[in-house]
């Protein structure tokens, strides 16, 4: 292991990627890790995906997709370990011990389980647990960063908690992390101008062809009592500078069609190059077994050291 500081992250396989994602969290890990200066570990959480997917073949799906999707977004497989979280079993053990210094009404406090349960809906163990298995995930490899979406500030508080708290108990063990969000693109508004999300139908994919681009920009809600659409501005926004937009709006305000028309030809060029790659990745699957293999075998070796000095930290192994 170098002594670089490490990055750890993870997406769960549990939705076709979608703009919000790429710019919530993968161009993130994209240029975090790229930059050369900490040791990356970018897992997918198919753990974590077994509360919503319960279902062999789209799990298998959605989990070849999440790689094919590390892969054509840019992580270089020379530069980060990319891995399955259930390749990897001390994140599940590890979460277990979390379990046991966790109280229920602490749990209880999480976003995730409050609306589930506002919405009425029974609550799965591993629903209400997701919090500890989440901590393992991050606290197993002394991550020093966690690149993250707004929304998953919470569970990295819940992850500093009990890194804290097992230090506390045990003697000092765990590193204790901090977020990484990118304020000015925290959230990502759907074609809606809600948060783009795929439980909301609002998404524009990360790899759409052109004509599903064009579809999905064409579909953008806007204000007809204004002249100025600010659902398709807040997209372009992602892409182009201010400076650039400024002008370009200007010239054509009121007229949303031009706008859209821009909007489309500019997504179009910025997904290109991702969606080539991703198109011939799919021709390739021997590729991804590799990437995945190496990755696994990475990430067990420090998983395993760090599990032996919590077992003796605990006091179940000499
Ligand atoms: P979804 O909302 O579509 O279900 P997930 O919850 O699976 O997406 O999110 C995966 C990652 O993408 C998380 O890190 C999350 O913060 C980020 N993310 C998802 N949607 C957005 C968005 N609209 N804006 C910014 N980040 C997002
Ligand atoms: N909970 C995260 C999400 O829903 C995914 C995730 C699981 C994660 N484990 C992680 C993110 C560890 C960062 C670090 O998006």
């Amino acid at each position: 292991m170098t002594s670089k500081p490490v990055l750890v992250s993870g997406i769960k396989p549990t939705g076709d990627i979608h703009l919000g994602n790429y710019f919530g969290a993968l161009r993130q890990f994209v240029e975090m890790t790229n930059k050369g200066e900490h040791e990356c570990f970018i897992f997918i959480a198919d753990y974590h995906a077994l509360n919503f997917i319960q279902d062999k073949a789209e799990m298998q799906r959605l989990t070849h997709e999440l790689i094919l999707t590390y892969l054509a977004a840019g992580l270089d497989p020379a530069k980060v370990h990319l891995f399955k979280q259930s390749e990897v079993p001390a994140h599940t053990e590890l979460a277990w011990i979390f379990d046991t210094i966790t109280t229920v009404p602490y749990l209880m406090r999480a976003h995730a389980y409050k609306d589930a349960e506002a919405k009425g809906k029974e609550v799965s163990v591993g629903t209400f647990n997701y919090p500890m298995l989440m901590a393992a995930d991050i606290l197993l490899y002394d991550a020093a960063v966690v690149p993250v979406g707004q929304d998953q500030k919470q569970h990295i508080e819940y992850a500093r908690d009990t890194a804290e708290k097992f230090n506390r108990v045990f003697g000092e063990t765990f590193v204790v992390p901090e977020p990484k969000i990118v304020e000015d693109v925290a959230v990502v508004p759907g074609t809606d101008g809600q948060k783009m999300s795929k439980s909301y139908g609002n998404t524009i994919p990360l790899f759409a062809s052109r004509e599903e681009i064009a579809e999905k920009v064409m579909s953008i809600v806007t204000d007809s009592g204004s002249d100025f659409p600010e659902n398709v501005y807040a997209i372009h926004r992602l892409i182009k500078s201010e400076v650039e937009l400024a002008e370009q709006y200007d010239t054509n305000k009121g007229k949303y069609k031009a706008l859209k028309e821009a909007l489309i030809d500019d997504l179009d060029a910025f997904i290109a190059p991702m969606r080539e790659r991703y198109l011939s990745l799919k021709n390739d699957p021997s590729i991804v077994e590799k990437v995945l293999e190496d990755g696994a075998t990475a990430a067990n070796e420090v998983a395993q050291v760090k599990m032996e000095a919590v077992r003796k930290a605990i006091g179940v192994s000499e």
